[in-house]
């Protein structure tokens, strides 16, 4: 790493946790992504979501194809777990290389999850598997039973949930996807190595005041939902730590805004432009640009096993205004475009790309 005050060079990230979606969608967005991360751990949350060998095989070269010439980028597949999948698949797919992880959608908790878990101890053949290949299992940590308030939904996961898991399964290397509160902090902190989170931009830019800023704001709605303002201070602290436990996973989840600009609005917040400068943002005000390259170059690559990128990007301090809409129109009825995270606001750092 070289950093002045004004100046950092850091090893080429990677993104632990991004949705590319599909068909034009992917086409739209997948540069964003590719032309700054090296490598990304890609959500399989599609409809029907990817569950086999030759769907994410698949799904993989789309994406590959959709790149275009002289762009390295590797996209890391993941597995859809469902109450009926077969244990054979993950460890066939694990083995062959092509799927990285495999991801627990709790039934009906978010985007595309209808075919998700039902109850964790349906699957236990799935963990005990994953325990013993020692392939990582990504969990997006909510309870959604009715008795549960939306913005208490993770603190109720770790209780109800991922405590009994990684009681039963202790080796089973674990990331809690896109944490959102002081528990989940907490609650890697205190745990054993083999458990690590990933933390997006917008959880540690945005409370939930940002909902409901002088109207319904859906482009600040995302699951797990952003919470009060002593959370974000504490995902702040840990993004910024050191802990090499927490790393980059943006999350970012574009939509239409015909789905997101109707009664009944997807949750997802599209992201992946201004990422890198989103995030340096927060280590520039928690005076820890230090640790700047830790969160986003090392400390997933190291928790997968996997080589750090030997490529560099550099990041000036240098204002940048962000554009209210991205990535034009389409033929689609309303569609006027993404809508990125920051949209019309001032960022203060900017990315120079290296070779
Ligand atoms: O906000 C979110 N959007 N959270 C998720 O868990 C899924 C994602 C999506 O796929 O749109
Ligand atoms: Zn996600």
């Amino acid at each position: 790493m070289d950093l002045s005050r004004d100046r950092i060079t850091i090893r080429q990230p990677d993104d632990f946790h991004v949705h590319l979606r599909d068909g034009d969608m992917l086409k739209r967005v997948v540069r964003s992504t590719a032309d700054i991360f090296r490598r990304a751990v890609v959500m399989p949350n599609l409809s029907p979501p990817i569950n086999s060998l030759q769907e994410a095989f698949s799904y993989r070269e789309r994406i590959l194809s959709s790149l275009g010439v002289g762009v390295n980028f590797t996209p890391l597949m993941t597995a859809y777990l469902t109450d009926d999948l077969s244990p054979n698949v993950l460890e066939d797919g694990y083995r062959e290389e092509i799927f990285t992880a495999a991801k627990l959608y709790p039934l009906n908790s978010t985007t595309n999850s209808s075919r998700g878990v039902s109850d964790l101890r349906l699957i236990d053949s799935l963990f005990e598997t994953m325990q013993r290949i020692d392939m990582p299992l990504l969990v997006h940590g909510e309870s959604v039973e009715p008795d549960v308030d939306v913005f208490d939904r993770e603190k109720v996961f770790i209780e109800r949930n991922l405590v009994p898991l990684l009681k039963r399964y202790p080796n089973l290397r674990v990331v809690l996807e896109h944490i959102t509160t002081r528990e989940a902090v907490q609650f890697v902190e205190s745990s054993p190595s083999r458990l690590a989170a990933t933390i997006t931009p917008h959880h540690l830019h945005i409370n939930r005041n940002a909902m409901f800023l002088g109207g319904l704001r859906s482009d600040f709605y995302c699951l797990p939902v952003v919470k009060r303002e002593t959370h974000r201070l504490a995902l702040r602290k840990a993004a910024t730590s050191g802990n090499p436990r927490f790393f980059l996973g943006t999350d970012s989840a574009p939509h239409s805004r015909k789905d997101k600009e109707t009664s009944c609005g997807c949750a997802g917040i599209f992201n992946a432009p201004y990422a890198l400068e989103s995030y340096i943002e927060v280590f520039d005000q928690e005076n820890a640009l230090d640790k700047f390259e830790a969160f986003a170059s090392k400390n997933g690559a190291a928790f997968y096993g996997l080589p750090f990128n030997s490529g560099s990007i550099t990041l000036v301090r240098e204002d940048q205004v962000v554009p209210n809409t991205l990535l034009g129109e389409t033929t689609e009825p309303m569609d006027k475009g993404l809508v990125p995270f920051h949209a019309g606001e001032t960022l203060h750092w900017s990315l120079v790309k290296n070779d």
